[in-house]
């Protein structure tokens, strides 16, 4: 018999999905409706969760200029990351100049950026790949607060437009819109913020994904998949295993709120910086592949390890991340010895065995536990890209310490 997914753990909450990565050509609004929506799904906005390269966990503040980010545009296309996916480019805060110009337009700064962002964007698309700046909808962005950049109302509020405008004219595909406590600093409501530049991105010919951060605070998956295609869900990262553990744990209920056009973001990846062994660097990854996340990069692409250039470019792993169904991984047993699933495309699954503990440590799980019907699967170790044995009852593995065993399961 074919077996069948349970249908209680792999009904779509969101309908069809989309065979293409990011098919930027259609409206925002129209990207986030439900199984009603009429719209071709190819034209959606995020159909599957961005990829690239973002500066912060590369160079923070004061030293991003406009080299380091070419220098990351040249290795995504030379590591041939651009072609398993990584394309957006993303300038996080420090850009800019410490204040707008008489006309109140935004500027970047000259000594770092002496070019302009025009001529940078220009530069990132002549590769082929996207371009993705930062801004904020408060007075003050968060480099000014948590890194004393020094500037003055280089936040977007009361300029929202002005600023929608420029990324128009710039060519920008991405924004993230960082919160940074514009609750205090302004006596802004987060929905309204939010919305208001949402609104703003609308009215512009250019689609733009269209990413927000606020950490995670107010629930935002509760009220955002109607205005963002992406929104943080923690604080920030840290490039340090507890960090990755912490958020993965966090993430556990959140996969009904995912989908095509919307999707969770537990942060940006840590791998290349910080202490991560290779078993936590790869668990990094994987785990973010399971749960839908957007995978940027943010570190020095000039000085990966062959260990984390091939974890990045697992194209068995990505497959899993961009699966089109877009269904986050649901966690099925919790604990040292963790058990996660995600129905994909085609009635595959995949189950991704978790070890939080400090010793190896053999994961059993069984075709009931991850939802997938009786009957005989194939196994694919999509960790270790090697076939294992067909089953019709246990699937398991000896884990490493921090260490992810994925395992892809197509009916048989
Ligand atoms: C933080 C945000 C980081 C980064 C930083 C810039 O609030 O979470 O990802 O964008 O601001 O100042």
């Amino acid at each position: 018999m074919l077996p069948v997914l349970g249908a209680l753990l792999w009904s779509s909450a969101c309908g069809g999905g989309s065979d293409t990565a990011s098919g930027d050509t259609a409206k925002k609004s129209e990207s986030t409706t439900s199984t009603t929506t009429t719209e071709a799904p190819k034209a959606m906005l995020a159909a599957t969760p961005p990829m690239g390269w973002n500066s912060w966990n590369q160079v923070r503040c004061p030293d991003l200029n406009e080299d380091v980010v070419k220098r990351a545009a040249d290795a995504l296309v030379r590591e041939e990351l651009d072609k398993v996916g990584y394309r957006y480019v993303v300038v996080d805060d420090c850009w800019q100049a410490p204040n707008r110009d008489a006309a109140g337009s935004l500027q970047s700064d000259p000594v770092r950026f002496p070019s302009g962002l025009d001529s940078l964007a220009k530069y990132v698309h002549d590769k082929g790949l996207k371009f993705g700046l930062y801004l904020a909808p408060g007075s003050q962005t968060c480099a000014m607060f948590w890194d004393a950049y020094p500037a003055s109302g280089i936040g977007s509020y009361g300029h929202e437009r002005q600023d929608a405008e420029m990324l128009q004219r710039i060519g920008v595909d991405y924004l993230k819109y960082d919160w940074c406590r514009a609750d205090e600093t302004d006596g802004l409501v987060r929905v309204d913020a939010f919305t208001k530049m949402h609104d703003e991105l609308a009215r512009l010919d250019r689609k733009i994904v269209y990413s927000i951060s606020e950490y995670g605070e107010t629930a935002p998956w509760t009220w955002a998949p109607p205005i963002a295609n992406v929104w943080r869900t923690t604080g920030d990262i840290a490039p340090v295993w507890p960090s990755v553990a912490a958020i993965i744990d966090s993430q556990a209920d959140l996969h009904p709120y995912a989908g095509p056009g919307h999707w969770n973001d537990p942060d940006m990846l840590q791998v290349g910086n910080g202490t991560f062994t290779p078993d936590e660097a790869r668990a990094h990854i994987g785990m973010w592949s399971m749960l839908a996340a957007p995978l940027m990069i943010g570190t020095d692409l000039d000085r990966l390890t062959p260990e984390v250039l091939d974890a990045l470019s697992n194209t068995e792993v990505i497959a899993i991340d961009q699966d089109p169904l877009g269904q986050q991984a649901r966690r099925v047993r919790a604990g040292d010895g963790e058990v996660w699933a995600r129905g994909l495309k085609g009635g595959d699954v995949a189950v991704a065995l978790l070890n939080k503990s400090d010793a190896p440590l053999d994961i059993q799980t069984t075709l009931a536990e991850v939802g997938a019907a009786a009957g005989t699967w194939k196994v694919r170790d999509v960790s270790a890209r090697a076939d294992r044995p067909s089953t019709d009852s246990a699937i398991g593995a000896t884990v490493p310490p921090h260490g992810l065993t994925i395992l892809r399961l197509s009916p048989s």
